[in-house]
This record gives structure tokens, C-alpha cells and sequence, in this order.
């Protein structure tokens, strides 16, 4: 046989990305790129396809799930978003950074007990294109999930990375190291004061929403935005017949070790 699987594969990548941007009920992914990654020309979408058992920007069409993720935290805010996603019996991911754990740990117990889970967004938020792949590990996201687990006895795997922007050899070296990469294909722009107010949010939602998508949220210094519109967002996914799940098992992966 001289095609291999592997080049079939490729292949499949390849048509993927040529035909999903015209495509009819195609998803439009990663609405639009953040514009501090544009100059670097990273491509998510290729790299998602490069590394489809390690880097994950939002789960195969199927059910209508989606998986709202909060970044950034824990912070002011989280409180009051657990408080609205347990009104609404929402499950929800959270990927917290180490920094904030000095004074929000206390609400690690509590993002457990209501049935979410955490995931890792490193320690200090660096753009991870800066620092080595021994650096991202040992500097950013050992410290954290470390952290996590003297205080809950789990270890998470899951990482968001800061801006959502990794090199591809640090990809492969934290998923040989038993880590996911988890991205996004819906920014809600809650962190850009230019276009967040709730209607703009709602807005982002009715234009990009598709199923298997995970959504991009922010509970840290800067999550009044997200608290404010969050009721607004959740109404109007289920409006358009939408479930919510947490983003590992919308991608079936294993959150902790
Ligand atoms: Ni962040």
C-alpha cells in the first residue's frame, strides 16, 4: 500500500481546512484570532490538526454540547459565577493560574464539590513561545498542578496555554509528558473592554456557536464582564437547544492524575 494512514490523515487535515471556512454548516472556528498572535503566524487550526490527541481547540460535531471554560482565576468574580452556573446546573471548566491560588486556594474545594474541574493556565501567565519546553514545565505548569494537588489531592493535566499561543515542539513535549492542550473555537471577547458588554457577548454566541465548541470565559482581576453576561450567554445557548459539559468529557480526555 503505498498511501500510509498517516498521509491519508494528512490529507483528511488538509481538505479540512481548505473546505471548513466556506463550508455551509461548517463551524467557523477560533472566531477570530487574538491580534498579539497574528504577527506570529501561528496557526491553531493546523496545529489542532498536527496534534489531534494532544492539542484540542473544541470537540467533533455531534451532540449540541458545549463546554464553558474560565481562565484566569481564581479571583473576585468566581463566586459569583459558581453561584449563577449552580442556579443553573451548569458544569463548568476552570483553568486556574498559580498566581492567583496565593489568595483565592480557598475556592479550589468549592469549583470541586459543585461538580466542575480544574485545569491549569500556568503559574505567572507568560506567552509560552518565550520559554523553553523544560521552562514551560518545570517554571509554569509543575508549580501549578503541584499546587493543586497538596490542596485537593488532584493533579490536573489539562493546560490552557496564556494567550493561547504554544510552539509546536512544546506541544509535543507536554503531551509526551501526559498533558492536554486546550484551546478554544468561541471567544466571547469578555476580557476586551472594546466589544464585551453583554449584548456584544450574546451577540459573539449567536454568530459562532456550534456544537462541541468550547467557549472562552475569564473569572480572574478582570471577570466582571463574564459575571455580568454569564446568565444572558447561558439562556442563550439553551435557547438554541445547547447542553452544557465540562471540557473533559466533552473531549473525553482524563482530567487529573
Ligand atoms: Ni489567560
Amino acid at each position: 500500500m503505498a498511501v500510509s494512514r498517516t498521509a491519508l490523515f494528512f490529507l483528511f487535515c488538509l481538505l479540512l481546512l481548505l473546505i471548513l471556512p466556506v463550508g455551509a454548516t461548517a463551524p467557523r472556528l477560533y472566531n477570530q484570532l487574538p491580534p498579539y498572535l497574528e504577527p506570529f503566524g501561528e496557526k491553531v487550526e493546523e496545529q489542532a490538526c498536527r496534534y489531534p490527541q494532544i492539542f484540542f481547540l473544541h470537540a467533533g460535531p455531534g451532540e449540541k454540547k458545549v463546554a464553558l471554560t474560565f481562565d484566569d482565576g481564581p479571583g473576585p468574580f468566581t463566586a459569583q459565577i459558581l453561584d449563577i452556573l449552580s442556579q443553573y446546573q451548569v458544569p463548568a471548566t476552570f483553568f486556574v493560574l498559580g498566581e492567583q491560588l496565593e489568595e483565592y486556594s480557598y475556592l479550589l474545594g468549592r469549583i470541586l464539590e459543585e461538580g466542575h474541574v480544574l485545569g491549569n493556565h500556568s503559574w505567572s501567565h507568560p506567552d509560552f513561545r518565550n520559554l523553553s519546553p523544560q521552562e514551560i514545565l518545570e517554571g509554569e505548569i509543575l508549580p501549578t498542578s503541584t499546587f493543586i494537588q497538596n490542596r485537593t489531592g488532584l493533579f490536573p493535566l489539562l493546560i490552557r496555554p496564556p494567550y493561547g499561543a504554544v510552539e509546536d515542539r512544546a506541544i509535543s513535549f507536554l503531551g509526551e509528558e501526559g498533558f492536554f492542550l486546550i484551546n478554544w473555537s468561541l471567544d466571547t471577547f469578555d476580557w476586551d473592554g472594546e466589544q464585551n458588554t453583554t449584548e456584544e457577548m450574546q451577540q459573539k454566541i449567536k454568530e459562532y456557536h456550534h456544537p462541541g465548541a468550547i467557549i472562552l470565559m475569564h473569572d480572574g482581576e478582570n471577570g466582571q464582564a463574564a459575571a455580568k453576561a454569564l446568565p444572558h450567554l447561558i439562556e442563550k445557548l439553551q435557547e438554541l437547544g445547547y447542553g452544557f459539559q465540562r471540557v473533559d468529557m466533552l473531549l473525553g480526555l482524563t482530567p487529573y492524575r
